[in-house]
């Protein structure tokens, strides 16, 4: 019970507050881990089954959980590494990093405390990159099963351009991925992503049998990197030198479909917004990573033009971006759409990380919002956890201001609990 918020329009088609239904004093009910009725209290206390638990958050805000759609687990121990962009940091500090998840008891420890980290910034469905090694995808999935959280993870593929230690081959991405998908994809609520790192890692035989194995079934994902960093697009024009553009190197090899997650798309031109709609696949914004490594601004509301809408999520790309909050990196989104002289509503910002999330996995017929037959994962948001959101929040008046210093001065501290099937998996310390 507590005032929530959820969306019941797209704030990016209508006024984003009457996008936004605000409850007052409303009530959720939970049995077996999803929603059965959510409205008002008043409208519903006579419906609630005697002997049912009565969680009460007065004055806090309660949300469908947010949804992570970029992410790195296997990056958590180098975030916060200084002074590179894109390549050079993969080269200095990740590549390194990520050759220790051959041992799965490294790739288990780190797996929890990803998982743990993420419900306690609210985040309750992620799309996350595991490393090449097919054990750091079940040390993921088995930490996830445990926690019955809806995730989506992969094995990377990667055959070239990457330490030995760290290369698959065409045939044994395909092999081990194949097995994974075996053991993982829809087993509860684990879901798996075929994950070819970026074009400048992997073969044209590679991508091709990653298409091969998307094209087995339709309801895989499929994610990978595009559009990042200068240098790094240079380099794909010489390395796939008949191909018409970046993202072609991608639709030529069979990946671009629904559920297909393409990270940043920094520098993504006309076209490639055009493909991305013709095909039905989705762009992972995310303005934290972006600016740490200097890649560039995203031009969101370009992506989002109504005449070709694109699928947009956000991501925090963990460990490129210093952030796993999402409500720090929405008040990155906000800053970056500043720069670009337009601007992000809090409400819209809220939904990019919620129901506008799980639609661009496809998924918003069981997550990112707050209504009969979804699951019941949510976070209980406290405006007023950090002292400097405590000191709007004595002069912020309307919704719209209250939620907008949330989504600026917000960071872990403003999740007061998270929720992942109607369990309470985390409660903030009492402040
Ligand atoms: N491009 C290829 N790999 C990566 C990665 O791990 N992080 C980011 N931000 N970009 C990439
Ligand atoms: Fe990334």
């Amino acid at each position: 019970r507590g005032p929530y918020l959820t969306f019941h329009a797209d704030p990016f088609t209508v006024d984003p507050m009457e996008a936004l239904h605000h409850e007052p004093d409303g009530l959720i009910l939970i049995e077996n881990g999803l929603i059965t009725a959510a409205g008002s209290w008043d409208s519903l206390r006579n419906t609630i089954p005697a002997g049912t638990a009565v969680d009460h958050y007065p004055d806090m805000l309660i949300s469908a959980g947010m949804i992570d759609t970029h992410v790195h687990y296997p990056q958590l121990p180098v975030i916060a590494s200084y002074g590179e962009q894109l390549l050079e940091w993969l080269e200095n500090y990740v590549f390194p990093a990520e050759a220790r998840y051959a041992d799965i008891t490294y790739a288990r420890a780190v797996a929890r405390q990803f998982l743990s980290e993420l419900l306690r910034v609210g985040t309750t469905t992620a799309a996350v990159y595991c490393t090449v090694h097919p054990q750091s995808v079940d040390a993921f999935f088995e930490e996830s099963e445990r926690l019955n959280t809806c995730m989506i993870a992969g094995k990377v593929l990667m055959d070239r351009n990457a330490p030995e230690n760290l290369r698959d081959t065409a045939q044994s991405g395909y092999d081990q991925s194949a097995e994974l998908i075996a053991r993982w994809h829809n087993r509860g609520r684990q879901l798996y992503a075929v994950t070819p790192r970026f074009a400048p890692t992997s073969t044209p035989e590679q991508l091709d049998l990653a298409g091969a194995l998307l094209a087995t079934k339709p309801d895989l994902f499929m994610q990978t990197h595009l559009l990042e960093n200068r240098s790094e697009i240079a380099w794909v024009r010489e390395l796939f030198p008949d191909r018409a553009s970046y993202l072609d190197v991608y639709d030529k090899a069979g990946l671009l479909r629904p559920r297909a997650i393409l990270a940043h798309a920094v520098h993504a031109e006309e076209a490639d917004f055009q493909r991305c709609h013709d095909t039905g696949c989705s762009i992972a914004h995310c303005p934290g990573s972006n600016q740490f490594l200097g890649s560039g601004s995203f031009p969101l509301f370009k992506a989002l033009n109504p005449e070709r809408r694109v699928h947009v999520g956000i991501g925090s790309d963990i460990g490129a971006g210093p952030a796993l909050s999402l409500l720090q990196v929405l008040s990155d989104a906000y800053k970056v759409a500043q720069g670009l002289q337009t601007k992000l509503h809090p409400a819209q910002g809220l939904w990019l990380a919620t129901a506008g999330g799980a639609q661009s996995l496809g998924l918003e017929h069981r997550i990112g919002s707050i209504r009969p037959g979804l699951y019941a994962d949510l976070c209980i948001f406290d405006p007023a956890a950090t002292p400097l959101g405590r000191i709007r929040a004595q002069t912020a008046e309307t919704l719209a201001d209250r939620l907008f210093a949330l989504t600026m001065l917000g960071d872990d501290r403003s999740i007061a609990a998270t929720y992942v099937a109607g369990q309470l998996l985390h409660k903030r310390n009492a402040a």
